[in-house]
Parts: structure tokens; sequence; C-alpha cells
């Protein structure tokens, strides 16, 4: 064991360093198998204090560090690169939920803290914690901060970055920023938390959070409609914004090949509703009054579209469980992708008056350039943030397929983007998957703004260097 590695044994304790080829290979992998990387070591610190001497070691040995949670990223962002001369920290020790101030409705954690967890402590208090999304039975509050992560809740309750009040950063030089204070209002100056929230990792380590809870929704009814266009989509869900406002809290849409994939993949998570529609929206409304009073809104609303000829069909969840095979059904999209094979994400949004056209002339395009090519779109409509994916046109070799076409896909749904004003990320972050394309996308004068905050809160490039901006 050579001499970083002993001073790293000291701090935290040799069981927690961990250098066995064996033992750190779940650690070098990312979820979609996109990144493999290699590591000096893993380590797996317990406390701030451990986390703020590791930094400093570092720092004086010249060590980059990998900040990691759950390693769900779709962005390759907590995956080390491939010198081998990096070190991995991931959270999986400072697990511990801190505090729940119910005056106060929030919640503070340690940054290690799955998401479910965290949704479940909070319920347990008769409080809803309401980031939601597919990973979260084992990505951390900590990545969720560090990637801004959005999930299907944004359009009532905002992203990660808007549900939390504070942090407790180790900053690169290995300070401790204690700014752990659950304030709604605050104007004193720069807005720290926010410049840390969505830099993952590369400008301060997260390691705990003071987030903000709502009370817990006594009624909850979800429906699956049937749509033809993405027009009429868009109209339905401007009339829930009307008719249900602040009780509208999901509006997912899927198109028809997404729900395909999803019941070749899982049959047992075939879409109830029949005849195939080209589009599929499921809908959330949740409220602190009775069951009687959402279910009559929610009736009324979809009677109001039947009339409009916004929607063909419709079927409301009688039960929990029923609403939850939905949930289920969204969810298993992505899964779906990865069972099929690699693919091609486009994590997107554009305005909701520019989606329309965006579709069809990306649509278009697309199918014009790669005949046979799957566009898998589905996603958050409420938020105008598309999953815009491709995969191979069937019975290709995704891989080869990927190896020959990705660049140009990938130029060809941003130059789309760009047209339509909208954002080549709208939730996953950069990482290293994007870290070429975001120039470009934010102009020259952005991207060297934010090139100056890297340098001038992370001088040496210790704080996963290569990811979101190179300096
Ligand atoms: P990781 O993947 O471990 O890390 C992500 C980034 O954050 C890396 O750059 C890492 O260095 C940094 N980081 C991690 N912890 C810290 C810390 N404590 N301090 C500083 N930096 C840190 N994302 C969405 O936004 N919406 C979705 O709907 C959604 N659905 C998903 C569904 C599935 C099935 C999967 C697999 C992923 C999904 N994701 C989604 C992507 C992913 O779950 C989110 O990006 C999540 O926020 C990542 O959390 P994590 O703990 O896994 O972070
Ligand atoms: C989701 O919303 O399910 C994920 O963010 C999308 C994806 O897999 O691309
Ligand atoms: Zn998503």
């Amino acid at each position: 064991m050579n001499d970083f590695l002993v001073q790293l044994a000291q701090i935290i304790g040799i069981q927690y360093v961990l250098t066995d080829h064996e033992d750190i290979a779940p650690y070098l992998t990312d979820w979609r198998k996109r990144y493999t990387g290699k590591a000096l070591a893993v380590v797996l610190p317990r406390a701030t204090l451990e986390i703020a001497q590791i930094v400093s070691l570092c720092s004086s040995k010249g060590v980059s560090i990998v900040p990691q949670g759950g390693h769900t990223g779709f962005c390759g962002g907590a995956t080390p690169d491939a010198s081998g001369n990096q070190i991995v920290l991931n959270f999986k020790r400072m697990n511990s939920i801190l505090e729940i101030d119910a005056e106060n409705q929030t919640i503070t954690v340690e940054a290690g803290c799955i998401l479910q967890n965290v949704q479940e402590a909070a319920a347990g208090k008769g409080f809803l914690f309401p980031l939601s999304l597919g990973a979260e039975g084992s990505c951390m509050i900590g990545g969720n901060l560090a990637t801004n992560a959005g999930g299907t809740n944004v359009l009532r309750y905002g992203n990660a970055r808007d549900l939390c009040l504070g942090l407790e950063v180790v900053t690169a030089k290995g300070d401790i920023w204690n700014g752990l204070k659950g304030l709604r209002k605050d104007n004193t100056g720069y807005d720290l938390r926010d410049l840390f929230v969505g830099s993952e990792g590369t400008l301060g380590i997260i390691t705990a959070a003071v987030m903000k809870l709502y009370p817990l929704p006594i009624s909850q009814w979800t429906t699956l409609v049937a749509t033809d266009d993405i027009h009429s989509t868009i109209s339905l869900l401007n009339l829930f914004q009307k008719r249900a406002t602040s009780l509208l809290t999901g509006f997912e849409m899927m198109t028809h090949e997404s729900l395909a994939l999803t019941e070749r993949h899982f049959p047992h998570m075939a879409n109830p509703i029949k005849g195939s529609p080209p589009y599929t929206v499921l809908i959330e409304l949740s409220d602190h009054e009775s069951e009687a009073h959402v279910r009559q809104l929610l009736e009324d609303v979809l009677q109001e579209a039947f009339e409009s000829n916004l929607i063909s069909d419709a079927i409301i969840a009688s039960n929990l469980s029923q609403a939850q095979g939905f949930w289920h059904m969204r969810e298993h999209i992505t899964l779906a992708q990865a069972e099929e094979g690699a693919n091609l994400k486009h994590d997107i949004t554009v305005p909701l008056s520019a989606l329309d056209g965006f579709i069809r002339e990306t649509d278009a395009l697309m199918k014009a350039a790669y005949p046979g090519v799957r566009i898998i779109n589905f996603g958050h409509l409420g938020d105008g943030n598309l999953h815009y994916n491709i995969a191979a046109p069937k019975g290709v070799d995704p891989k080869s397929f990927n190896l020959t076409n990705e660049k140009p896909i990938h130029e060809l749904v941003y130059a789309q983007v760009e047209r339509y004003k909208g954002s080549i990320s709208a939730e996953h972050g950069v990482g290293q998957l994007k870290l070429e394309g975001l120039r470009a996308h934010k102009g020259e004068v952005a991207h060297e703004l934010m090139k100056s905050i890297k340098t001038a809160l992370d001088p040496q490039n210790l704080l996963n260097p290569h990811k979101v901006v190179s300096i």
C-alpha cells in the first residue's frame, strides 16, 4: 500500500479504503454501462470531517476526486476516468436522517440518504417529500442535488434545486461550509447554495442538505388517457392547468413505440388502454380535501376533454395498486430500453408552445436520415421535457449502429433544440456525456463564466475534472 493510501486509511479506517479489483469494480461502471473507469481507491467516509481531511490530503498529493452517490446518473458524471489516478468518494455510509422540523416543514439529511428513504421518513411524520424518479430506490440526495434532478413531480413542486433550502459542502480546499439553514428567504449576497446545486461534483462536495417538506395529500387520483397527437396533448395539459391548477401533480407522456417496447420486455406492463393510441398520458391529481372532491374534478375535466375531442379514451385507476401499475408502466420505459440494448438518450426541453413543431420536424428528419430508426419518445410533458431517445432499427446491432451514427444523430437533435430555443439537458445534467456539446450550446460568454467559476472554486482542478466544463 503506498503512502497516500496509508494516509487515507488513517483518516477513515483501512476497511473503508477499497483497492481490491473485485471490490472496486461495481463503483467503476455507470448504470447505462456506457463508461468504465479506473481508480486508485474507492473511499467510503462516514463523516463530513473525514471528507474534509480526505480533500486536504488529495489536494496535497494532487489526486482528483470523483464524488459518487447511487451511480444512477445518465451522463457518466460519477464514473472515474481511465487514468487510474482518481479516487471515487462514495456516499453510501453517510445515510442518516438528521432532523425533521415539523413546524418549519423541513428535513435535514446526510448526502448519502437514498431518495426513497427520505420520502419514507417524511411520510412517517405526515409529510410529503415530493422529489420522485424511477431511480429513487438507489439514487441519493447528494446525487439528486448535484444533478439538480427533476422527475415526475416538477410541474407542481419544482426540481431538486427548488426543494433545497440549505447545504453543507466540503470545498476544494478542504474547508467545511455550513449552510444548513432552513430559510425560505436569505438575500445575503451571492447564492452559494444555488452554485453547488447542479454542479455535478465539480465545485464542492455536498455532505448534507435541508430540504422542503409539504403536507401529505390525502387524496390522489391517477388516470391514463389516449390522445392522437402532441397538439391535443398540450391542449389537454393546458385544460388541466386551468381547471385543476395546483392539484395537477403529474402529466407524463408516452408514445405508442415507448409502450410497445415496454410491453415486449415486461409483458405484465401492457398498456391497459387498448388499440395502441399514438400517445398515452398519465395524469395525477392530488389534494388535501376529500377523495370525492378530486374524483369529481377529474371526471369533469375528462368529460370536457372528450367533448372537445382532445382525448379518445380514459381509464381512472380504481385503487392504489392500479395507480401504481400505471406509474410502473411509465417508469419501466427506461428499463425496457436498457434491456433492448445500447440507445442514444436526448434529455431535452423546448417551450411547450414549440413542442409540436419540434417533434414533427425532428421525427421527419430522423426517419429520413436513418430509415427504420426507432424513436422512443416520452417524458415529463408538463415541464416541456422530452426523453427523445433513439434505438437502432429492428434487427440491427445497437452497438455498431451507435458507433457509426451517434455523433450525427446527437447533432441532428441538438441542432433542432437550438432552432426551437430549448436546452440539451433538461434534468440529467452534463457529466462527461455532454461536455463537448455544452460549449456550443451555452455560447462563449456563458461557457467562459462557468470556467471562471470552476477555476475560482477549484484552482487545482481536483473535483471531478473534465466533467461539465474543462479548464
Ligand atoms: P450519481 O450518479 O452517483 O452522481 C451524479 C453526479 O452527481 C456525478 O457528477 C457525481 O459526481 C455527483 N455527485 C454525487 N453525489 C455527490 C455529492 N454528495 N456531492 C457532490 N457531487 C455529487 N433523473 C432525473 O432527473 N429525472 C428522472 O426522471 C430520472 N429517472 C431515472 C430513472 C432511472 C431508472 C435511472 C437509472 C436514472 C434516472 N435518472 C433520472 C437519473 C439519475 O437517477 C439522477 O440523475 C439522480 O439524481 C442521480 O443520483 P445519484 O445519487 O445516482 O448520483
Ligand atoms: C425518465 O424520466 O424515466 C428518465 O429520466 C428518462 C430516460 O431514461 O431517458
Ligand atoms: Zn426523466
